[in-house]
């Protein structure tokens, strides 16, 4: 019987998922048909019923449903409770178990793509929104020595900076006045420098201070080299840009619904090619 995956968001259409999940099983020779599940907030609860069903391995959860879904499961694994958010979910004979892959997928992304251990470093964290309290939760669990997080809205960095103190982290919210250069990881988890998002050509901070060894990570994945990413490279600093986060959390993903390692080249592959081919101007652009 062919099993189902999928991502459940609103919306959904311009997800990678379905094309780096879909060439992962493919890849694998497992038969399972990997979907995007556009679903309204009065569809969630009945949704998240028929995950339940033999057919259903599990589902990838994203805006704006992260939190929502939450009391629909049976348990949470991993740090997701102490988050606050899932992004993935796991069907086990009918019983539903969340985790939260991204930050997890993030430090993967770290260490694997751009050859830094976060352990021992002193983090700026750029943001206090949902992603960046999967990725702070997961660089404590990593051991970094400190996070210090800036946020445009300082009392969502502060919420933020009490929730992961009381979990042991040594955090504090701090503003961007001063100079950067006691950051080794610099981590932008804002939406700054996004496509489509209207900060597009702005940086979330100025690095001109940051120390020479510092690695600069964005989690803004189009376009593949933010302004804050370019920047960095400009002054000779180490980078990470943000498809390998995205391709992790979803490796990890999968590695929860099979239990078989993924197949991350062919997962990079896919979602480059699926990104590419949105970059293609349609026929209607090309005659105008
Ligand atoms: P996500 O789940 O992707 O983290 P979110 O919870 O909406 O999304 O958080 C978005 C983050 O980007 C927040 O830190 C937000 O700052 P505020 O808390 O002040 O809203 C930040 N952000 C978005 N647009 C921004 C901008 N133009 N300048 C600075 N920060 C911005």
């Amino acid at each position: 019987m062919t099993k189902l995956a999928g991502i459940i968001g609103h919306p959904v259409a311009h997800s990678l998922s379905p094309a780096f999940q879909g060439a992962a099983f493919r890849h694998c020779g497992l038969d399972v048909r990997y979907e995007a599940w556009e679903t309204s907030p009065e569809a969630l609860a009945g949704r998240l019923v028929s995950l339940r069903g033999p057919a259903f391995l599990g589902a990838n959860v994203t805006i704006p449903y992260k939190q929502t879904v939450i009391p629909m499961l049976d348990e949470l694994g991993g740090q997701s409770a102490r988050v606050g958010a899932v992004n993935t979910i796991v069907n086990r004979n009918g019983r539903l178990f969340g985790f939260n892959t991204d930050g997890p997928g993030f430090v993967a992304s770290l260490r694997r793509e751009a050859h830094f251990d976060p352990a021992g470093a002193a983090v700026l964290l750029l943001g206090a929104g949902g992603a960046a309290r999967g990725i702070a939760f997961a660089l404590i669990e990593a051991n970094v020595r400190s996070i210090a997080i800036a946020n445009r809205t300082p009392e969502r960095a502060r919420l933020l900076a009490s929730d992961l103190a009381s979990n042991g982290g040594s955090v504090l919210a701090v503003a961007l006045d001063d100079s950067l250069d006691r950051y080794g990881l610099i981590v932008n988890c804002t939406s700054v420098g996004m496509h489509g998002g209207g900060g597009e050509s702005e940086m979330p901070c100025d690095l001109s201070t940051a120390s020479p060894g510092a690695m600069v990570a964005d989690i803004v994945y189009v376009p593949e080299e933010t302004p804050l990413l370019r920047k960095a490279r400009a002054l000779g600093l180490r980078t990470l840009p943000g498809l390998p986060m995205l391709i992790y959390q979803g490796a990890l993903a999968f590695e929860l619904w099979t239990g078989a390692s993924a197949p991350v080249e062919v997962m990079f592959d896919a979602a480059r090619d699926a990104l590419t081919q949105r970059a293609v101007p349609s026929a209607a652009d090309a005659e105008r």
